[in-house]
């Protein structure tokens, strides 16, 4: 969880890091927070008044105290002669960028990109964790593969983009993982016109969420479909069927699905090739509506 976050903050805020990064996370916890109680408002019985008064008000005060300490980076950084090499200054731009965002829109992007690469890579990388050392076979074949990638390189080469193209195996387990433990139940859109579906009238200008997580389920496109089996992705005319909804679809496919892989993928590499595991107690876990371990996938590491 903190891995994916502070990996996804790097990438976004990189030289002053060390500066906010604890404060930021600190309050960005309590707007992710808030949002997912949110969406589990159903199952966790608050009441929307309790909602209302005491965790929007919270994550509101935590937003306000991102945008200060955003702002504080960002009047550093618009000084004269300041250049820097992280999304932030993207976003920011200079007199040759297409697009020139305002302020409100700049923190909207940083919070909406690290909103949406956190949970994501953190939940998925813990739940492959979880089914290969469920599987030893897909962890045993993943595992060859990242050693075959060692034997390419010096000691402590790090791994490039060539190597992480040829992880076909480790692709197959992260959308196996996606598949089985899905963290993004389904995609929200706009109608802009009237539509009949399944005798199902939907007036034009509705807002719809599309409920995709059923049809990971099945057993008509992915036989026997609570089994862990990576192998059925190897094929890859799957992943690009327009019945897989992982990454959603369309003009507002996830943009950081490619970002996401390789961060699993890094992950996955360096563990695998440098660790051995075990599980720790009993593991709880809860698949719906979005995957939650209560009480933490509790794992002992030691080196291979
Ligand atoms: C395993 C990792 C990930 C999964 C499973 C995932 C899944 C999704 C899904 C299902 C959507 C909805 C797409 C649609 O409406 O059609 C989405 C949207 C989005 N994702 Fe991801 N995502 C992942 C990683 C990331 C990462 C790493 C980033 C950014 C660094 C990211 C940024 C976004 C953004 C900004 C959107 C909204 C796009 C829009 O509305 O136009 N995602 N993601």
């Amino acid at each position: 969880m903190q891995m994916a976050f502070y990996a996804a903050y790097r990438q976004i805020i990189k030289a002053e890091y060390d500066l906010i990064c604890k404060a930021f996370k600190a309050e960005f916890d309590k707007v992710a927070t808030a949002s997912l109680l949110c969406l589990s408002t159903f199952q966790a019985q608050i009441t929307k008044r309790v909602y209302r008064y005491v965790i929007d008000d919270a994550s509101c005060y935590a937003r306000k105290k991102i945008h200060k300490l955003l702002k504080q980076i960002m009047e550093k950084r618009i000084a004269p002669g300041k250049n820097h090499d992280d999304m932030f200054a993207e976003l920011i731009g200079n007199e040759k960028s297409r697009y020139h965002l305002s302020e409100e829109q700049i923190f909207d992007q940083i919070f909406a990109i690290l909103y949406s690469g956190y949970e994501t890579v953190s939940g998925t990388s813990m739940m492959a964790i979880k089914f290969l050392h469920d599987h030893p076979k897909a962890l045993q074949e993943l595992r060859e593969e990242h050693l075959a990638i060692r034997e390419r390189k010096k000691q402590e080469e790090p791994i490039d983009w060539n190597d992480y193209k040829s992880m076909s195996f480790t692709r197959a387990v992260i959308l196996e993982t996606s598949r089985l433990a899905t963290v993004v139940n389904g995609v929200l859109r706009k109608t802009t016109q009237d539509l009949e579906l399944n005798g199902f009238f939907i007036p034009k200008g509705w807002r719809i969420y599309v409920f995709t997580r059923d049809i990971n389920y099945d057993p008509l496109l992915y036989p026997k479909p609570f089994t862990f089996n990576p192998w059925r992705w190897v094929d890859k005319s799957l992943e690009s069927h327009n019945y897989c909804f992982l990454f959603g679809a369309g003009g507002r496919l996830c943009p950081g699905k490619e970002l996401g892989m390789v961060k699993v993928s890094t992950f996955l590499h360096y563990f695998v090739t440098k660790y051995r595991w075990e599980e720790v107690g009993e593991v709880e876990i809860i698949k719906f509506p979005r995957v939650e371990v209560p009480n933490g996938l509790h794992v002992r590491v030691s080196k291979r």
